[in-house]
């Protein structure tokens, strides 16, 4: 039986996949971000749903991860976002990804590998408005664009690029970037047989923010996973009514009990002491998991916590009647949820270091807390141990 595993609720992958084509229209299509395992929650099975919608693409980074999809039997378009590695251009080519071109040498290395292997090869171009990590700069861009129309063994489908503050509390140079990129789709529609929804630069955060970046086609990921990328897109999406789903869920199981006197510490470096007599269960979780190790794994514990905030929130958690509702201080990172019989979620704070494969939970309050339960955890989706189960729920 597992210790820890994440759970991943694809009908709320679905559900945020909707949503999203309710917000940008039907004359809008979506590009699948399933770059890094598709955000931690694992690219096979959440790519095959993402397709199964209507995705334009499935993006990704790395040709092992378009190889990944492919192997999982997804026939749907799959858009490179960085530069082949020569080496892998054979495979990515026999895979039928989409390269992501920008120099004159990764155009004319693509043209001599598809014509080798009697394929004709599907080109992106990158354009470097203001990024500055790789991409054909905007006034050398018609020229590329030529170029690689002018090989019989390469396909050019699309053109786009990436913005690199949208997500910023004061972007000042998404609006600029945006500009360049406007700018260059007439000339390189008359440059090739692109047409107008060939052409793509918003993400998550730009295409709440900007709705004009959208033109007609988006690459989005941080939204389909069920998150807002930061308050300012939080605040447009709420204002814009786009509810979102979260699929992802990492939970851990009680190994054991401990009950421990007032003072006794807990775990490595005793760096956490019961300030009462208190009941704390093992997790079998750490940070080899993914577990945060960041130094605020000094909390207090749920008594002092409480009183902390607030003396009715100490009496409520005293009393058990909340758990730690009041214990706004805990960050998200340092607390568990624990599920009563009725479904009802309880919360309890990690309390000292988070050790390879185990962390400590306060669960004092919550005396009906058995080995063997399986509590959550928040967990950066990316940073989540690829090598934990995911159980894949309404597939
Ligand atoms: C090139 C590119 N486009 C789109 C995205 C999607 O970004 P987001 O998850 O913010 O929608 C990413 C992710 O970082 C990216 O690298």
């Amino acid at each position: 039986m597992a210790q820890c595993w994440v759970e991943v609720d694809l009908e709320k992958v679905r559900a945020n996949f909707r949503a999203l084509q309710v917000l940008v229209g039907s004359q809008t299509s979506l590009i699948a971000v399933v770059k890094a395992n598709a955000y931690g929650l694992g690219a096979p099975e959440v790519g095959r749903v993402l397709a199964g919608e209507g995705a334009r693409y499935l993006a990704v980074t790395r040709v092992e991860e378009g190889l990944q999809l492919r192997e999982a039997a997804i026939q749907a378009p799959i858009l490179l976002m960085s530069p082949a590695p020569t080496e892998d251009l054979e495979a990515a080519i026999a895979h039928d990804l989409t390269l992501c071109l920008s120099t004159p040498e990764e155009v004319q290395l693509s043209a001599d590998e598809a014509r080798r292997q009697g394929r004709k090869a599907r080109c992106g171009l990158k354009i470097n408005t203001g990024m500055n990590r790789f991409g054909v700069r905007p006034e050398q861009s018609v020229e590329r664009a030529q170029q690689i129309v002018a090989q019989p063994e390469l396909s050019l489908e699309t053109c786009w690029t990436h913005f690199a503050d949208a997500g910023e509390a004061r972007p000042f140079l998404t609006q600029v970037q945006f500009g360049r990129f406007n700018a260059l789709i007439g000339p390189l529609q008359r440059a090739t047989q692109l047409e107008a929804r060939d052409f793509h630069c918003a993400n998550s955060s730009a295409l709440l923010r900007f709705a004009s970046m959208r033109l007609s086609c988006v690459r989005t990921g941080t939204l389909l996973f069920g998150q807002f990328p930061n308050g300012a897109a939080t605040e447009e999406g709420r204002r814009q009514g786009l509810q979102l789903a979260d699929p992802f869920a990492v939970r851990a199981r009680v190994l054991s009990l401990q009950r421990v006197e007032k003072d006794e510490s807990v775990g490595y470096g005793g760096e956490w002491k019961a300030p009462v007599e208190s009941v704390l269960a093992t997790l079998g979780i750490g940070f080899a998991d993914g577990l945060s190790l960041s130094p605020e794994a000094r909390d207090e514990g749920s008594f002092a916590l409480a009183r902390k905030n607030s003396a009715r929130a100490a009496r409520d958690v005293m009393l058990g009647l909340k758990g730690l509702a009041g214990a706004a201080n805990v960050p998200a990172g340092r607390r568990a949820w624990w599920s009563d019989a009725q479904g009802r979620e309880h919360q309890a704070p990690i309390v000292g270091r988070i050790a390879m494969q185990c962390c400590h939970v306060d669960v004092t309050h919550l005396p009906d807390v058995r080995v063997g339960d399986a509590l959550r955890l928040f967990q950066r989706r990316t940073s989540t141990g690829s090598h934990m189960e995911r159980r894949y729920l309404n597939r």
